[in-house]
C-alpha cells in the first residue's frame, strides 16, 4: 500500500462496521489519520482510528462532531459521509408513515448536509478537501416494496452532491459519489435473516431473491466492503484530482441504463 494519504485527516461516518469500517481501514493503510463515528464504538477494535460516539440522525451531533475533529487535529481533508441505512418497513407506500419518511431523510441526507456543512468552512479556508458521499443503486432503480423511503432519501443525496461538486470546484473542493449495489455487511446479512425469517426460506435464497429484484447482476454476486473501499481509496487519492461531480456505481454491473 502507498502512502499517498500521509498528513491527511479523515473522517469516516459510521466507521466501525460494514462498508465504513473497510473504508476506514483503507484510508489508514494509505496513510491518513482517520477518525470514525458511530452510534457505539466496537468492542475489541484494535484500530489505531480516532472514534466520536454521534447519532448522526441527530441535528445537533455534526457540530460537536466537527468541533472535536478540528480542536484536536486543526484541519480536515477527506469527509466519507458513509452512516446510513434503511429504517422503514417493506411494503410499499401504504407501510409508510410520516415518522418512517422522516427518519429515512435524517440519517441518509440530512446527515451528510449537516456534516458537510459544519466542516466546509474549514475545507474552503484551507483551498483543498474531498468529499465521498455513500449512496446507493437503489436511489436510481428503486425496489418499490423494499426501499422506497430508502430510495428517495438516497437519490436526494445523489442530487444533492451534484449541486455541492458544482458549487466547490472552484474552491479546490472535490465531491463525489460511490452508489453500491448489493454490498455483504452486516446491515445486509441481518436483513437477509430476517427476510429469510419471515419468509421461511434460507438466507442464502434470500440474499439470491434480493439480487434478483436489484435485476439482473452480471458478476454473478454482492460485493465486498473492501471492494467498495478500494474505490473510495481511489477517489480521495491525488490520482483523481480531476474527478468530481461523479456518480461511482460499484454494482458487479447490475444498473440497467447506460
Ligand atoms: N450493505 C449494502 O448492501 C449497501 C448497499 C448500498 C449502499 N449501502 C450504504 O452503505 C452505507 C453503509 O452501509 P453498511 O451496509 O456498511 O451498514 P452497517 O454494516 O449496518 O454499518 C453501518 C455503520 O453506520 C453506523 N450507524 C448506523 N446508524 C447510525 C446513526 N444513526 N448515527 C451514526 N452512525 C450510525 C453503524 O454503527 P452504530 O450502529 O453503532 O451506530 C455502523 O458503524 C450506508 O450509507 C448504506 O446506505 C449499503
Amino acid at each position: 500500500m502507498n502512502n499517498s494519504l500521509k498528513g491527511q485527516i479523515a473522517l469516516v461516518t459510521g466507521g466501525t462496521k460494514g462498508i465504513g469500517k473497510a473504508i476506514a481501514k483503507e484510508l489508514s493503510d494509505a496513510g491518513a489519520d482517520v477518525v470514525i463515528t458511530a452510534r457505539t464504538q466496537a468492542k475489541n477494535d484494535e484500530s489505531k482510528h480516532y472514534f466520536i460516539a454521534a447519532d448522526h440522525s441527530e441535528s445537533e451531533s455534526a457540530e460537536r462532531v466537527a468541533k472535536e475533529i478540528l480542536k484536536r487535529y486543526g484541519k480536515i481533508d477527506i469527509i466519507v459521509n458513509n452512516a446510513g441505512a434503511n429504517l422503514s418497513p417493506d411494503g410499499g407506500y401504504s407501510k409508510l408513515t410520516d415518522d418512517d419518511w422522516d427518519n429515512e431523510f435524517q440519517l441518509n441526507l440530512m446527515a451528510a448536509v449537516r456534516i458537510n456543512k459544519a466542516l466546509l468552512p474549514t475545507m474552503i479556508a484551507q483551498k483543498s478537501g474531498v468529499i465521498i458521499n455513500i449512496s446507493m443503486n437503489p436511489a436510481k432503480q428503486p425496489i418499490w416494496d423494499m426501499t422506497m423511503a430508502y430510495s428517495a432519501a438516497k437519490a436526494a443525496l445523489n442530487t444533492y452532491s451534484k449541486a455541492l461538486a458544482t458549487e466547490l470546484g472552484s474552491k479546490g473542493i472535490r465531491v463525489n459519489t460511490v452508489s453500491p449495489g448489493l454490498v455483504r455487511t452486516p446491515q445486509m446479512q441481518s436483513a437477509m435473516e430476517n427476510m429469510a425469517k419471515s419468509s421461511n426460506i434460507t438466507v442464502d435464497e434470500a440474499t439470491k431473491l434480493v439480487l434478483d429484484k436489484t435485476g439482473y447482476v452480471p458478476l454473478e454476486r454482492a460485493a465486498e466492503p473492501e471492494e467498495v473501499a478500494n474505490l473510495v481509496r481511489f477517489l480521495v487519492s491525488p490520482e483523481a484530482l480531476y474527478i468530481t461531480g461523479a456518480i461511482y456505481h460499484i454494482d458487479g454491473g447490475s444498473l440497467a441504463v447506460v
